[in-house]
């Protein structure tokens, strides 16, 4: 079964609209696991829009698994040595951006991000690098010895939401698994995620070897309806 990482991000969003103690992403994030959630997810941004120190702080104290997805800065990287997450996901970054546009180019950044992967492991954090579905994304990934590679699904989910894209749904999907079978045949482990949804997840969950899915908004936006225990019940319905 592959597992959930619930993102928990837009809990802190709502509270950061009103600058309030409430709705406290701690809470939702037990539900979360409640519901049968594997996993935390939370992006801590440079700008602080969401997620604060603080709740990656409190975040850390519940027993379950935590995925910090990050910039790699210098900042970024002090925050996570001394936090410790179970994982932390590499991303990019832009300050304008509403959420995370494409993955991470890491034959572009191969030079930054291997002495941070370094620090990360030899504290015994693993640690994913976020990529688009690309063959020399995938090769430079396994050169620079990261435990995990997330593949990006936003392209294929937002081609999911339009009707008769039938034919790029499919061409984005094989991409992702096409991507995937190269990982499994170097030795890379897989998590997958964004834009993932009710609808569009199960396609995903058939590629073999993606061992984890990390998904927000959907789920998030669902728990308005339903309640976050229930939401997630439904994902992992979904899943299936
Ligand atoms: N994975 C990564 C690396 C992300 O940056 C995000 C968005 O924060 C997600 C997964 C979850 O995406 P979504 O909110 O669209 O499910």
């Amino acid at each position: 079964m592959t597992r959930l990482g619930v993102n928990i991000d837009h809990i802190a969003t709502l509270r950061q609209a009103r600058l309030e103690s409430f709705p406290d992403p701690v809470e939702l994030a037990r539900e979360a696991i409640a519901g049968g959630a594997d996993g935390v997810v939370c992006h801590l941004r440079e700008d602080r829009r969401h997620i604060l120190d603080k709740d990656v702080i409190a975040l850390r104290r519940l027993k379950t698994r935590l995925d910090l997805e990050m910039a790699a800065t210098t900042e970024m990287l002090g925050i996570a040595l001394k936090i410790k997450p179970d994982m932390v996901t590499l991303v990019p970054e832009k300050r304008q951006e509403i959420t995370t546009e494409g993955g991470l180019d890491v034959v572009k950044h191969r030079r930054k991000l291997k002495p941070i992967i370094k620090k990360l492991q030899d504290r015994g954090i693993q640690v994913s690098l976020f990529i688009d579905s690309q063959h020399e994304q995938v090769e430079e990934s396994a050169v620079l010895m990261t435990d995990f590679i997330e593949l990006h699904t936003g392209k294929y989910a937002r081609s999911s939401y339009i009707k008769g894209r039938k034919l790029t749904v499919k061409r984005e999907l094989e991409k992702v698994g096409i991507a995937a079978q190269q990982a499994r045949w170097i030795g890379l482990r897989i998590n997958a995620g964004h834009g993932l949804d009710y609808h569009n997840v199960k396609e995903i969950c058939r590629i073999p070897g993606i061992e984890e899915l990390n998904i927000g908004f959907s789920i998030i936006a669902r728990s308005v309806v339903v309640g976050m225990r229930q939401a997630v019940i439904e994902m992992r319905r979904a899943m299936r």
